[in-house]
Parts: C-alpha cells; structure tokens; sequence
C-alpha cells in the first residue's frame, strides 16, 4: 500500500512506494488510467522505435520520482518493454525505489566514464523494468544532456525498448529537462496538491511550449479526498493541453 494518511507520507521507505499486490485498487486504478492517457497521446511509432517521455514539476518534491517510477511499472506490467532513466542528475532518487547501486549511472555513462551494458539495470520489481540510475551528482547536468554522447545512447536505446521513460529535476527552478527535447515525444507535468499555483504550472507549460515540446498533460498529486471518513491521497490526470486549470 503506498499512498495513504498525510502523518505517514514521510515515513513511508520508497520501495514501499511501489505499487504492488496491497496497493489499493483506487490507486492501482489511477495509475492505469494515467498509463492508458498518456499511451493514447502518443502513438506507437511505424519504425518500432520507443516512444518516450519525461516527467516534470514546477518544484521539488511534488512526487516526480514515485509518479515516474510506478508509472514505468505499470507500463512493464502491460508486457512493454521498459527503461526508465533518472535524468536528475543533481540529486536522483529513483535507486531507491528499485533498491539499486547509485552508480554508474547517466552521469558516468554521459561523460564516457561507463557503458551502456555498466549502467542498465535490471529490476526485481518486474522483468521488464530496467532503469538507468542517475550517477554521481554533476554541476553541468544541461549540458550532459544535450551533448553528442546522449544523441548516441538514446539513437541506441530507442531501438531496445518500447518506452523511455525519463524521471528530471523540477523545470520550475532550472532548465536540464528541456535538453531531453529533441529527444521525447511529449512531457507530462506533476503538480503537487497545495504545492504549485495555476501561475507555477503555467510557467511550466510555457517553458515546454516554447520549446515545442508535446505538454501531455498534468498529474495532480497528493489531492488529500474528504468525506469518506478517512483522508486519503491520490492523483488526477488532465488529459489534453495541459495549463488549464489542475492548479490548486
Ligand atoms: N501522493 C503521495 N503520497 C504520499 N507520499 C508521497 C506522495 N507523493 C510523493 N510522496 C513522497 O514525497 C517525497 C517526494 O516525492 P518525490 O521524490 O517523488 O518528489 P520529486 O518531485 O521527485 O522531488 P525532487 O524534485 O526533489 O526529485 C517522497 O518521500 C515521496 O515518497
Ligand atoms: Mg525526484
């Protein structure tokens, strides 16, 4: 079970974050939903090639690692061959959801430090789930990126997996994600309920926008539902054009 009262949301491990067999069907349930939006939003490529995407927010912690994680879960689950990368690279955390080494990661790989066999890897979570940890924090995380030696890995990794799934630091306060455009088919944007305003979230989307990157939408996290006797949390999507209105 993962997402449940406020007071437990801290002290909840990240591997307890992922969906599993006690997850609650609502939230099981959310996650399909969002899964089959966003595969609806970007259609399989004629060539075979992945289809990818990244997720953003307009802060920290507004729930982009556990969103991206599961996420990347539920897609391997529907038999889709899956890499989820941490493109976070000033402070990734999806190692600890899999309960994988730090490094070698993206960092390492990106700056020529390891190969693509050193740094895919495998997760118990599900066979065809395999990540790409982010590495040793770096202070040129834009720059890595956008070089030469990411063209290279994801010209190789779009032709092995059906989704590329990139987990990135919040675009709100700095600009590495935009990098993976080129790259993606679209970016889809977490907005952590009473976290970021309908202006954060609209900065975000016109950051995207002008780089004429595909906006899949807005997930809202944490969204706290009354009235059913306890408090629990959960997310919704907003499918379409996203800056309308998933602010708080
Ligand atoms: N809906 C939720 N219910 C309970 N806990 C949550 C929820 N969403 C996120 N969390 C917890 O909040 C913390 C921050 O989440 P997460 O690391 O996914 O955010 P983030 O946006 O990736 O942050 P950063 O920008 O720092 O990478 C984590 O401890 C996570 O387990
Ligand atoms: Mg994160």
């Amino acid at each position: 079970m993962i997402w449940s009262k406020k007071k437990e949301r801290s002290t909840r491990q990240p591997k307890e974050m992922l969906l599993n067999e006690g997850t609650p069907f609502f939230l099981t349930e959310a996650y399909r939903n969002l899964k089959a939006s966003i595969s609806l939003s970007i259609p399989k490529k004629q060539d075979g090639k992945a289809v990818s995407f990244f997720i953003t927010s307009a802060f920290p912690n507004e729930g982009k690692s556990v969103i991206s994680a599961n996420l990347a879960l539920m897609f391997a689950l529907s038999e889709a061959k899956v890499l989820l990368v941490d493109a976070d690279m000033r402070r990734g955390t999806l190692y600890k959801y899999f309960s994988l080494p730090h490094k070698p990661g993206l960092s390492e790989l990106l700056s020529g430090g390891a190969s693509l066999e050193e740094v895919v890897q495998r997760t118990s979570a599900h066979e065809n789930l395999s990540v790409i940890c982010a590495g040793s924090s770096t202070p040129n995380p834009y720059e890595l990126l956008g070089s030469d030696s990411m063209a290279e890995v994801y010209g190789e990794l779009s032709g092995r997996y059906d989704y590329i799934i990139f987990d990135t630091s919040p675009l709100g306060m700095m600009a590495d994600s935009l990098a993976l455009v080129p790259y993606v088919d679209g970016a889809a944007v977490v907005c952590g309920y009473m976290s970021s305003t309908y202006r954060d979230l609209k900065g975000v989307v016109g950051k995207l926008q002008f780089s004429r990157c595909k906006v899949l939408g807005v997930i809202l996290n944490g969204y706290e539902e009354r009235g059913r006797g306890y408090g629990r949390y959960g997310y919704n999507y907003r499918y379409g054009e996203a800056g309308d209105g998933a602010g708080n």
